[in-house]
């Protein structure tokens, strides 16, 4: 029943949309719009009935007529067409009392809707224009959200041209996916511009935005003019992205060996949007901290994110705008993709960065958690209504998708997996792909059985533990799920099997040795050597078991780095996944980082110290959460002291990052020079004396509220207020959630929900609490009181709703894991339904791992002592 009810929202079929002239007119002050548009249709069947998408849109009229086709007389009408509003299925049906014809039809619909704030459709965004407040009108339609800037047929496999006229404010700005063919004064003292016809593509990539501009502009050698817009008086902070724009394109298209088809492409800065970025088509969208760079105020890490940001969208210019998923459970296709090739270009942009190291982290390791709960989902997944779909928009279609996408890459080879993709995207341009089709591709070039070897990893939920055995000649492995979860290990009857490429590097040899592991356990002869590390690279999407003599003998190379970082980094983050699953003690664990106390590679620190904290975060209530820190601040000693506070010429990009990254470990673990340190550089800052070095705000900041007042916290607050560089005012309000005293918390919670934070910056502020041992409780009070405010603001699609929810999956006790399923029960949450279940199941399984190991670890830390 359900799903036959879920499955009807889909549109019937038998109309088919080829092109749409459509004429918008916003009203920035009124916050309404008008349209006009023509659609031109083939009805395939004849029909009484015509269904299209319409959210929250005024239908004014709407006439049906024909083209010389069909044998029909030309000019032939079917007015007063009666229209019903279908709110579930976000459709309009138009019937007509007589049947009409197969064949090529018209369909004229004036129409009129609002301009809303919530971020999605064509909605209003405000800015300041000099000491004047202003507005701009701009569009956010991914997913499903097209539907409420005009009546379409909003589907993506339903692709048509668009011709876009926008009637526009004399002193404004008109941009749309293509470039001006046209622009008149209309004798209504409105600017009438006409676009160039799009190329065949979704109605999710459509853009318009109206506002004030300004810009800066440049020319990719092909002769692509590449421009980044952004609000009056912030082109400048434009500077760096058109360069990575410009450069980006030309590698995309050397390695695509496709050219991007539009004249044009824009980036830009919208001040209030949903999520970072829109890869819409020619006309891309991003929130002004993932593109403005100040280079007095920018830190390295924001940098980074522009450059990822920027390479990620671009990508999907090829891949989810020239080839285009079928349906949404094929969205992985588009954003696992860009996902993994965003490192490709940006390391190709600034080889320096060694960008691949961070993938480990940022993205293998994110999809590994999230895909390690018993509430994950298949990357391709069946999805129907718009709040199911918004839901997808994850780690497991993003980060999972990158991973399996670089595991097969590997697999076949830099070059046969370039060529694939080639031939998959000249094959299937302008057009639209099921997952199998990607893997027929790289089939044909490759001719390895690429279909067979991926099923499992993308139709299927969760991944792969690998177990070792080792004797004296040989290594046998078998393979499992893997759960994060205790409990949730304990009741799965999943027998899932995959195929695992398997590599084993040694202390002997610098080649690995490989295989494809497709059964459930599978023996090799072992390679010689004092150590063996497995999935070298961490390139498989998989965790390790080892025997505890090789962790053991792992030592060795990890003290003396013989292994490269990610290795490294892989050990040591299987080893926590592990122990919170119970395979594992948590005091192995301990003792094991104990062997990282030379580490100096940032991305390896990033994975101990989250490893840590989620400890730090289990046992925060015990006598020997003291102690704890203790072990951390020694663990920390050499690195900290030797990054210190200020940059060296010359020092290894990704030092700034690391500094501060430790630095602030020293500092909230109690260690008091670093503290006084921070203090020290806030002190000046108050008196206007000397600015922070960008890359040390957020450790400043952080640092000062947590041993902080009153008397900061106000500082914070004012700043804030006057702050213009978006990424600042993210850095302060991160700050907010840190301070300790309640009364503060819940002021900074206030504060987030107030007129002086837009809606997009609050999930910043409240993560910020969530994450803060003192905040957890007075964050949860906050959204239950709030949760009326907070539904109206963000549920029903996008992802802000499971950002500000999932945090909850903090807690460790099962009567808090109760508590929050009640509420939920009383209070759904539409579009974040999978969140609210993976946060009780993630609170479980904290409850069980503090019962099974808390006393082992407090023993073990006063022994360390
Ligand atoms: N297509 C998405 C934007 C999007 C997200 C639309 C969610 C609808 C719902 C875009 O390509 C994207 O993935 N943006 C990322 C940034 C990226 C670098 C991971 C984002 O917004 O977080
Ligand atoms: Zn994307």
């Amino acid at each position: 029943m359900k799903n036959s009810k879920q499955k009807s929202v889909r549109l019937p079929g038998h109309i088919v949309p080829e092109r749409y002239r459509l004429m918008l007119k916003p009203d920035l002050e009124g916050f309404t719009f008008y349209g006009e548009e023509t659609i031109y249709i083939t009805i395939v069947k004849p029909t009484k009935e015509i269904m299209m998408h319409c959210k929250d849109i005024q239908i004014e009229s709407v006439v049906c007529s024909n083209l010389k086709f069909e044998n029909l007389p030309a000019g032939r009408q079917v007015e007063n067409l009666k229209l019903t509003y279908n709110e579930k299925t976000e459709t309009v049906t138009f019937f007509s009392s007589q049947i009409i014809p197969k064949g090529k039809w018209e369909l004229h619909i004036v129409f009129t809707g609002i301009l809303n704030d919530k971020m999605r459709g064509f909605y209003r965004s405000q800015y300041m224009h000099g000491n004047i407040s202003k507005h701009m009108a701009t569009t956010q339609f991914e997913a499903t959200d097209a539907r409420r800037a005009f009546p379409c047929f909003d589907e993506p496999a339903l692709k048509a041209v668009f011709d876009v006229t926008l009637m526009i404010p004399q002193n404004t700005t008109a941009i749309s996916n293509t470039i001006e063919s046209s622009i008149t004064e209309h004798q209504s003292g409105y600017r009438v511009v006409t676009f160039q016809p799009t190329p065949k593509m979704s109605t999710y990539l459509l853009a318009f935005i109206v506002g004030e501009f300004e810009w800066l502009e440049g020319k990719t050698k092909e002769g692509t003019l590449v421009r980044v817009f952004t609000t009056p008086g912030k082109k400048e902070q434009g500077r760096f992205a058109l360069n990575c724009a410009i450069k980006t394109l030309e590698f995309y298209n050397a390695y695509f060996d496709i050219p991007y088809p539009l004249p044009v492409l824009d980036l830009i800065a919208i001040p209030d949007f949903t999520s970072g970025a829109m890869e819409n088509w020619g006309a891309v969208t991003y929130r002004e901290s993932a593109l403005l760079v100040d280079p007095e105020n920018s830190s390295t890490s924001n940098k980074q994110w522009v450059a990822l940001v920027i390479a990620h969208e671009l990508a999907h210019q090829w891949f989810g705008n020239l080839v285009t998923m079928h349906w949404w459970t094929d969205l992985w296709l588009n954003e696992g993709f860009a996902s993994y090739i965003e490192y490709l270009a940006v390391n190709e942009l600034f080889p320096t960065w060694e960008i691949w190291t961070q993938f480990a982290f940022a993205d293998l390791g994110a999809a590994l958690h999230l895909d390690s709960l018993k509430n994950t989902h298949p990357i391709e997944v069946q999805v129907h209504h718009p709040d199911e779909i918004g839901e997808i928009f994850d780690a497991v279609s993003y980060s999972k998708g990158a991973s399996v996408i670089r595991m097969l890459a590997e697999f076949l080879g830099e070059k046969k997996f370039r060529d694939g993709l080639r031939y998959y995207l000249k094959k299937h341009a302008y057009g639209n792909t099921h997952t199998i089709d990607l893997w027929k591709a790289f089939e044909k070039i490759s001719n390895k059985p690429v279909t067979k070897m991926m099923a499992n990893w993308t139709g299927k939920p969760g991944y792969p533990l690998l177990t070792v055995v080792e004797s004296k000649s040989l290594l046998k492995m078998s393979q499992s799920r893997f759960y994060s979860s205790q409990p949730s290990r304990k009741e799965s009857k999943d027998t899932t099997i995959w195929s695992i490429p398997i590599s084993v590097m040694s202390s002997a040899s610098s080649r690995p040795v490989s295989s494809l592991m497709s059964q459930k356990s599978g023996v090799i002869s072992k390679p010689k050597g004092q150590w063996l590390k497995l999935n070298m690279g961490q390139t498989g999407f998989y965790r390790v078991d080892y025997p505890a003599q090789m962790l053991q003998a792992l030592q060795t190379p990890i003290k003396m780095k013989k292994l490269p970082p990610t290795d490294r980094l892989g050990i040591i983050g299987d080893a926590f996944a592990l122990a919170e699953s119970g395979q594992l003690p948590t005091t192995q664990v301990l003792e094991l980082v104990s062997s990282y106390n030379g580490e100096t590679d940032y991305t390896v620190w990033v994975e101990i110290v989250s490893g840590i904290s989620k400890i730090k975060s289990l046992i925060e209530n015990e006598k020997f959460i003291s102690a704890l820190k203790q072990f951390s601040l020694e663990l920390l000693e050499p690195i900290v002291s030797q990054v210190g506070w200020e940059a060296q010429k010359g020092e290894h990009y990704s030092t700034p990052l690391l500094r501060s990254l430790v630095l602030f470990q020293a500092g909230t673990n109690g260690h008091n020079q670093t503290i006084e340190h921070a203090q020290k550089l806030f002190g000046q800052l108050q008196k206007g004396k000397a600015p922070i070095p960008a890359d040390l705000r957020g450790v400043v900041y952080n640092l000062v509220a947590e041993n902080g007042g009153e008397k900061e916290f106000n500082f914070f607050i004012k700043k804030y207020k006057t702050e213009i560089l978006h990424e600042e005012k993210n850095r302060i309000g991160r700050a907010l959630g840190q301070f300790k005293k309640p009364a503060l918390l819940k002021k900074a919670l206030n504060f987030s929900m107030s007129k002086d934070v837009r809606f997009q910056d609050m999930p910043g502020i409240a993560t910020s609490v969530w994450s803060n041992s003192q905040g957890r409780e007075i964050a949860w009070t906050f959204m239950k009181k709030n949760i009326k405010v907070i539904m109206e603001r963000y549920a029903l699609g996008g992802h802000m709703l499971s950002r500000i929810l999932a945090p909850a999956g903090q807690f460790n006790t099962e009567t808090k894991a109760k508590e929050i399923s009640d509420f939920f029960k009383k209070h759904p949450a539409p579009g974040a339904a999978r969140t609210v279940n993976q946060v009780l199941e993630k609170i479980y399984s904290n409850a069980a791992w503090l019962k099974r190991d808390s006393k082992a670890i407090g023993n073990w830390l006063n022994e360390q002592s």
